[in-house]
């Protein structure tokens, strides 16, 4: 995800602090940096790639002044290009302007300043602040109402900092984005992340959604958006700077899992419609495929099963293939659509099955996190899961939001009968999400069972995929021994290694056909002394066959998959943890897996 770093009162090092604390953010990930200092003027200098990159950039350009602002951009408007590199200014460069989050109705205000003879360099969503704040000073607004009116016209999520020529100031507005202040003698910052600035200062201002800053010198101010001053509370840091980098958390992986009410709420924004019952994948062009083949590897190809499943019950034929395996599977039928689905898009069996397809003559889309990656430039589509960047080898928020887009996808192809249901499902599903987070028991059942030779994990239909998902977490993160299996399998052969030191951890929702018959496998499990463990709403009465229920909201199954999975991430990484293991960066295991 992107990052932000604003500066004022720090003199001549005053490039060094923003430079310093783009480094800083470096782990959120990001494509392109760039800073930005406002005096008489304002000067800039942006460039793709890396810090590094930026460095030597700056090296040849001079920039002055004791106001500035700085940014690492993660792609989602267009590729990772000097161009699209932020900060953005308007046509006269007297403003700049560094953005994280998505405006959503950035193509109608575009076209608005296109129109009144503004000229546009980059593709951008950010783009269109500078040029509206332009306008305002045109009319003769001061600058910080200027900005004030110009951040009131956008919709969607933002944080955004802001200088302009002759201010002293750097302005500043959050909605659905983190910002922080950090306050010393003499200097005040402004950051997505304590890290940026945490060498200089343990004294924090959390801005809250819809809040305004002013950042001078000699001191700050937070109003609401239209004005009214807001009272803040000065928190003071409790970790070094060593620590940077996790906000406050022992990992990534957890960060991560913590992150997901974010992360589904930036999946699903602006692409669905409540109230109408309809999704808007418009931006994909015309989708009507007779079958869809999915490819994928690892999570993603648990993701992939889930997704196949929803086709399939909206009526179009469905399969999801190991990446690795599809060369040697049924060529394209007919008119398929070939849907990688992959995190980094740049999995090698993923991209090679793709490759595989499109010789076939099919047409692809990747279903991918990553914005510019291989897959999204070499399919014929391309559909962002939104989940923000992931560090954490296993993939956690990248899984929720995969199942999310899938179900966006599927919607948004087809006429499915209940999508309205499933909609408003998935509306509540950052909320369910977070009050897992709140309230799971998991770490308590971690404990419990962190000596068993082994873990089974059991479901069926959407539950199934989920299953799946919940053993892989277990033994890429703890190196013990754990299996997914399909409920009705267990039978056919795994029953023999069920014994009193292997819980069975069986995921049931509903009270359906298909709960009924999970409970009868979880009762044979428990007659064999095997402990259960029972991740369920509570309609049916797996409760009485288990020993410990991990409980969810009732909801609808496919959004039900996402919750099941939050309480087994949270079980195998309080497992990890009680077993000393380095959870951020398993053994053996890469975050991109690039070779064959
Ligand atoms: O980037 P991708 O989604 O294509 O990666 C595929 C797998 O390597 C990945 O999902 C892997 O299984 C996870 N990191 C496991 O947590």
């Amino acid at each position: 995800m992107c990052g932000i770093i604003g500066c004022v009162g720090r003199g001549d090092e005053t490039l060094d602090t923003l430079v310093h604390g783009l480094s800083k953010l470096e782990y959120r990930g990001y494509d392109s940096a760039g800073v930005a200092m406002a005096s008489g003027g304002v000067d800039l200098c942006k460039t793709a790639g890396k810090i590094e990159d930026l460095r030597d950039a700056l090296s040849s350009v001079s920039l002055s002044g004791s106001v500035g602002i700085g940014h690492t951009r993660w792609s989602t408007h267009g590729p990772p290009t000097n161009a699209n590199a932020h900060p953005h200014q308007d046509c006269t460069g007297d403003v700049a302007v560094v953005h994280n989050g998505i405006i959503e109705n950035y193509q109608s205000l575009r076209d608005e300043l296109v129109s009144a003879g503004h000229t546009f360099t980059s593709d951008t969503d950010t783009e269109v602040v500078p040029h509206l704040i332009e306008d305002e000073l045109a009319d003769g607004t001061a600058p910080e109402a200027a900005v004030r009116s110009a951040i009131s016209r956008l919709e969607g999520s933002y944080a955004i900092a802001a200088v302009i020529a002759g201010t002293e100031a750097v302005f500043a507005a959050r909605h659905d984005s983190p910002l922080v202040l950090g306050l010393t003698e003499g200097a005040t910052f402004l950051a997505s992340d304590v890290p940026a600035f945490r060498d200089f200062t343990d004294q924090v201002i959390y801005l809250d959604d819809g809040e305004f800053a002013r950042l001078d010198a000699d001191g700050w101010a937070v109003s609401t958006l239209d004005g009214s001053p807001v009272e803040k509370e000065v928190n003071v840091v409790e970790w070094d700077p060593e620590e940077t980098g996790k906000s406050g958390y022992d990992h990534y992986m957890l960060k991560e899992i913590h992150e997901q009410p974010r992360a589904l709420r930036q999946c699903l924004r602006g692409r669905v419609d409540e109230m109408a019952g309809t999704v808007d994948i418009e931006d994909l062009g015309d989708l009507s495929p007779t079958g869809v083949q999915f490819v994928a590897c690892g999570t993603s190809y648990h993701a992939a099963l889930y997704g196949a499943q929803l086709f399939r019950e909206a009526g179009i034929p469905a399969q999801a293939f190991l990446a690795s395996e599809y060369a040697t599977a049924v060529p394209p039928i007919g008119d398929a659509l070939v849907v990688g689905v992959t995190q980094s898009g740049e999995t090698a069996d993923t991209l090679s099955a793709l490759r595989e397809a499109r010789k076939r003559g099919a047409r692809t889309m990747a279903v991918t996190n990553v914005v510019g990656s291989t897959a999204a430039r070499e399919c014929d589509h391309a559909f962002y899961i939104r989940a923000g960047p992931e560090i954490g080898v296993a993939a956690s928020k990248t899984f929720s939001t995969q199942l999310a887009a899938l179900n966006l996808l599927m919607l948004g192809m087809t006429n499915e009968e209940g999508a309205r249901e499933v909609i408003a499902a998935l509306r509540e599903l950052p909320g369910n999400v977070q009050r897992i987070l709140d309230e799971s028991n998991a770490e308590a059942v971690a404990e419990t069972y962190r000596d068993a030779d082994s873990y089974f994990f059991i479901g069926r239909g959407y539950q199934f995929p989920v299953a799946l998902e919940g053993a892989l977490k277990m033994k890429e993160i703890t190196y013990k021994h754990a299996e997914g299996f399909a409920s009705g399998e267990l039978k056919h052969g795994p029953l023999a290694l069920v014994t009193e030191n292997t819980p069975v951890f069986a995921v049931v929702t509903g009270d359906g056909e298909q709960a009924r018959k999970t409970v009868g496998n979880v009762k044979e499990v428990e007659a064999r002394d095997a402990p259960v463990v029972a991740i369920t709403d509570g309609q049916s009465d797996v409760g009485r066959y288990a020993d410990h229920v991990l409980e969810l909201p009732e909801t609808h199954p496919r959004a039900a998959a996402v919750l099941a999975n939050t309480h087994l991430q949270l079980l195998s990484y309080h497992t990890a943890a009680l077993l000393g293991r380095n959870i951020d960066k398993p053994r053996n295991l890469a975050k991109s897996v690039t070779v064959e």
